[in-house]
């Protein structure tokens, strides 16, 4: 396995309180997969993303329990330079907002060449060749023109092109993608997610894919994990989830994407808003929000349950009423 995140807790100590931001999350990403991680704001999506690549805002945040296995080894118990060789190199991470991620005093030759220089020991022109040729690599009309340009002298959509080729520069085995496409155009959403899924492919990287939008989701992930208060809630092949999700959580995020075969319907929302982290609520978190809760739902903490699935792969639900949840679905 390339990565597996076994349960990872993370709290973040401030002046009102703790917040329990990640609370037992496990997960796991294969060479060539992609892993979608789903949740509304708050979820913990990010602070898990952060405290795998090693760049969690500490302090307030800490990671108070869990392992983070890249290639076998704890990265948790590394020194901070051995996390840096390996950080970049061997993973890097994609952003949302490239204009706060780029160094705007610098020409984005520069910087995707500076990678090169100091992790290859290249020479400054061998290096503007291979960003030149990454630039390409990213479909950047005129590349070796604009190799020469500052990163605010792009669009929003080329400017993510560019974190795209700053992340693959020096082929790392993993890319975690933080929300990639959120801040652009729909229409340039679909050609950025669809470079990334063939990038992703060619290259046979492990891809975790943090993301709102469930459209793209389907298309591109191979395994669906959802987050509810810093835990996965479900976790599943995608198909598996598209056809019967077996959390009333992950139904309730399906059910609220507009279907082009059911125009003019009203869209579902789920009710109520995301807990308090620093006072998650006893039992299944879920439940004050929850349509099936019963009264074990406010007293004990569903477990991840084993959920037979239809395309092989683990497949796991908390929730004590999961059967319940697929039958109605099916
Ligand atoms: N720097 C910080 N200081 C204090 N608390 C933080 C900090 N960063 C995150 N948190 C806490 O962790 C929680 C989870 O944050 P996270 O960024 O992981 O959410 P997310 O699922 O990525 O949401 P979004 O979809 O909005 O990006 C936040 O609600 C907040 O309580
Ligand atoms: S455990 Fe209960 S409250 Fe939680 S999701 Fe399942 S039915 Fe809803
Ligand atoms: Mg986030």
């Amino acid at each position: 396995m390339l990565l597996e995140v076994r349960d990872l807790h993370v709290e973040f100590r401030t002046r009102d309180g703790i917040a329990k931001a990640v609370n037992g999350v496990s997960y796991a990403v294969d060479a060539g997969e992609t892993l979608a991680v789903l949740g509304e704001s708050g979820s913990g999506k990010s602070v898990t993303a952060q405290a795998v690549m090693g760049i969690l805002d500490s302090p307030p945040g800490r990671i108070t329990g869990g392992e983070v296995l890249f290639q076998g080894r704890d990265l948790l118990t590394l020194r901070e330079d051995e996390r840096r060789r390996i950080r970049g190199a061997r993973m890097a991470m994609i952003f949302q907002d490239a204009l706060s991620a780029l160094n705007p005093v610098l020409t984005v030759g520069a910087q995707l060449g500076e990678m090169f220089v100091v992790h290859r020991g290249m020479s400054a022109k061998d290096a503007r060749a291979r960003a030149v040729e990454l630039m390409d690599r990213v479909r950047i009309p005129a590349a070796a023109q604009r190799v020469r340009d500052y990163p605010h002298q792009f669009s929003g959509g080329m400017r993510q092109r560019i974190m795209i080729a700053m992340a693959l520069a020096l082929e790392p085995a993993l890319i975690i993608a933080d929300e990639p496409t959120t801040a652009l155009d729909v229409t340039v959403q679909a050609q950025v997610m669809d470079l990334l899924a063939e990038l992703q492919r060619e290259y046979r990287m492990g891809l975790i894919l943090i993301t709102h939008d469930l459209g793209v989701v389907a298309d591109v992930a191979d395994r669906i994990a959802v987050m509810y208060a810093g835990r996965i809630v479900e976790s599943a092949p995608v198909h598996d989830i598209y056809k019967a999700p077996a959390h009333p959580y992950t139904r309730g995020l399906l059910d609220s994407i507009p279907r082009l075969d059911q125009k003019g319907r009203q869209l579902y929302a789920i009710k109520g808003l995301p807990p308090n982290l620093m006072a998650i609520p006893p039992g299944c978190a879920f439940n004050p929000r929850c349509p099936m809760a019963q009264d074990v739902c406010r007293t004990d903490v569903p477990p991840l349950y084993e959920v037979a699935g239809d395309h092989g792969g683990e497949r796991v639900s908390a929730c004590h009423f999961w059967r319940e949840c697929l039958r109605d679905r099916s």
